[in-house]
């Protein structure tokens, strides 16, 4: 797969925020500061419809706002029902201040496909189909 890295941030604006969105071409994602380092990962919960950007950043974990699922923003695993499948994450580097990251030139969304392909063990109505 083609990869591309893609400006989207200042190292300044995600450490002020400490959480928060950015377009990687039309693919949205979550960046995180954790402990002087830039994390990224897909914005969209694997579980259901809510941005982890809205969330809530406890050390290396993204509480999602909608059912308090956590994800670990350095390796995307779940770390708590009701998440079972993980998250997308994405290199990030910084460079003079400016942050990238590596993403597919051609992106396509997988976190829908994941979770149709998983499903879910709840049978919570908050799983999307793609
Ligand atoms: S939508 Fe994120 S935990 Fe349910």
């Amino acid at each position: 797969m083609e990869t591309e890295w893609k400006e989207v941030s200042t190292e300044a604006a995600v450490r002020e925020a400490g959480v928060c969105a950015v377009y990687a071409g039309d693919r949205e994602l979550a960046l995180y500061s954790v402990k002087g380092a830039i994390y990224a990962t897909d914005n969209r919960c694997t579980h259901g419809e809510a941005r982890l950007s809205d969330g809530f950043l406890l050390d290396d974990e993204i509480e999602c706002p909608l059912h308090q699922g956590r994800f670990n923003v350095r390796d995307g695993l779940p770390m708590c029902a009701p998440l079972f499948a993980p998250v997308r994450v994405f290199p990030v580097k910084v460079d003079l201040g400016r942050v990238f990251v590596l993403v597919p030139v051609h992106t396509e969304d997988v976190s829908a496909a994941n979770v149709a392909r998983a499903g879910c063990p709840g049978g919570c109505s908050a799983v999307v189909s793609p």
